[in-house]
């Protein structure tokens, strides 16, 4: 027996995109419905480390035009420079109502401390308790949708959803959803923003939690939407190494201890990244992680190691890492910290502009699962909470804007039966064929092996509907991958090592054909810079 509900605006995902859309659109009236697969605080969100990218007009020699600069030579050539600028913009106004909302940064004589990292030419990032900055911001949220639940904000944990429902004409009438027995129910409206994260479950060693499973790319798609940069899955260079074929969410040492000093050496105790980069240690994240997979391969060692020694006062700084160091008997202020690349960050999504709005009436994306055209083929770092922020709040005043609610249609069924591959083989095929360093026959084999795995299955409960998410993802973005012939950002093909200006410089369009598989659509090129 299905249950129903009606909601003007119905958000999936409760990270920072997710709460600051929905907290915005219940005070503006709407009836808002949070819906998350599991509690409220437990997305990527509270995972962040470093903290948020915003220029705040205080730090002499820092501007907007600067982070707009270095947001542009992370990306690669493929950001989209409007949506650039108009993010970047909004920073510091966004920053400023989230302190408003409660959220506490770090201060030092009275003002936000900066750190740096990867890729930032000046210290422009603002955290929070050390290196929990995702942890607060998303501590300030829960507490104020708390706090506004008599005012139109419902939250509906423990359920999965399956379907953005359409009608007719092809508006957005609601969402299909499933609870933690399986047990479906319909939520009405016309409505629906996607803020579900990333898709770092497609890999078996991930700084994401197990909630990251592409369910909002997969939603979109399979809703007529438009994905693009699938291909460029951001690895971060440094997660703890807790020993060869550790798998599910690794612990993130971040980037802001290389931003206050710390090197990264070889097993021999050589520091390999001068040389590399004019940047050296604080390259992008790309060229830092790619430069550690290589160094890895040189020495056949299992990692590398991040000297932080000479950094004074670690465990109050970084009391994250510290603990999570501690956890394996490692003091930084001693030893080196042993460190792997893992996989980060979805780059690209659904694609949307800078409001959150899809091709889909009535179907927004905010935050990771969607791509704004901000991070190109290599997001900078600490530009995630920022744009998170900045876009959720575009997309509550666009959802008012748009006058979508003025009217729901009766939702159509969507297809019961999808694609369902075996997680296990998903991860292993894209952790060996589709991580840093593919090449044609690798992507061909990944690919195989999903397809070998696949069967078309109803997703009754909630791993089944994250399992035909992922299959689709793999399908996606080995598509884009095996497209995409040339090394740009953090798509390293090491059969194509250039990256080719001249004819791959734009973004590859993802749409599911008629029998619903991903494919590159050939006839348009998105927001290329
Ligand atoms: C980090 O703290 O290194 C991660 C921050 C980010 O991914 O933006």
């Amino acid at each position: 027996m299905t249950w129903e509900a009606g909601a003007d605006l119905v958000v999936v995902g409760s990270g920072v995109a997710g709460l600051t859309a929905a907290l915005d659109a219940a005070a503006a009236g709407l009836a808002t419905v949070v819906v998350t697969k599991d509690g409220i605080a437990e997305g990527s969100t509270r995972w962040a480390q470093g903290g948020v990218a915003v220029v705040l007009g205080d730090i002499a020699g820092d501007s907007l035009d600067a982070h707009v600069a270095d947001t542009l030579a992370a990306g690669g050539g493929l950001n989209d420079a409007a949506a650039v600028e108009a993010i970047v913009r909004c920073g510091p106004d966004a920053v400023r109502r989230l302190r408003e909302r409660g959220a506490r940064f770090d201060a030092r004589d009275s003002r936000p401390d900066r750190t740096r990292e990867g890729g930032h030419s000046a210290f422009r990032v603002v955290h929070a308790g050390g290196d929990a900055t995702g942890a607060e911001i998303e501590r300030a949220l829960v507490a104020a949708a708390r706090g506004s639940e008599l005012r139109g904000l419902t939250v509906l944990d423990g359920h999965v959803a399956s379907d953005v429902l359409r009608d007719a004409g092809g508006r957005v009438a609601g969402l299909a959803v499933l609870d933690d027995h399986g047990r479906p129910g319909v939520l009405r409206a016309p409505a629906v923003l996607l803020a579900t994260g990333g898709y770092g479950a497609l890999y078996a060693s991930t700084t994401n939690p197990p909630t990251a499973t592409g369910d909002g790319v997969a939603l979109a798609l399979r809703a007529g939407a438009t994905a693009s940069d699938l291909e460029f899955v951001q690895f971060h260079p440094t997660v703890l190494h807790t020993g060869a074929g550790a798998a599910g969410r690794r612990p993130l040492v971040t980037e802001a201890v290389r931003g206050e000093g710390a090197i990264l050496r070889d097993r021999t105790g050589t520091a390999f990244m001068a040389g590399i980069h004019p940047r050296a240690d604080l390259a992008p994240r790309d060229v830092v992680a790619a430069a550690i997979t290589r160094r890895m391969a040189e020495t056949g060692s299992g990692c590398v190691f991040l000297d932080a020694t000479s950094l004074a006062g670690f465990a109050r700084r970084f009391p994250t890492v510290h603990a999570s160091c501690a956890a394996i008997g490692i003091d930084p202020a001693t030893d080196p910290i042993p460190v792997t690349p893992a996989a980060h960050y979805a780059c690209g999504g659904v694609v949307t502009d800078t409001d959150g709005r899809t091709g889909v009436p009535g179907l927004y994306a905010a935050g990771e699962v969607a791509r704004t055209g901000l991070h190109g083929a290599n997001r900078l770092a600490s530009n995630s909470l920022l744009e998170g922020l900045v876009v959720g709040e575009r997309a509550a005043r666009a959802v008012l804007g748009d006058r979508v609610i003025r009217g729901v249609g009766e939702p159509l069924a969507p297809a019961p039966a999808l694609p369902v591959a075996d997680r296990a083989v998903v991860q292993r095929a894209m952790s060996t064929f589709a991580g840093i360093g593919r090449d044609a026959t690798g992507l061909a084999t990944a690919s195989d092996a999903v397809e070998a795995a696949t069967t078309i299955a109803v997703p009754t409960a909630r791993a089944g509907v994250e399992d035909a998410a992922l299959t689709l993802l793999a399908q996606a973005v080995v598509a884009a991958a095996g497209t995409r012939r040339e090394s740009r950002g953090c798509h390293v093909r090491t059969d194509f090592p250039d990256r080719d200006d001249t004819h791959q410089r734009a973004s590859l369009p993802i749409r599911l054909d008629a029998s619903g598989r991903p494919v590159v659509a050939g006839d348009a090129l998105v927001g290329a810079a």
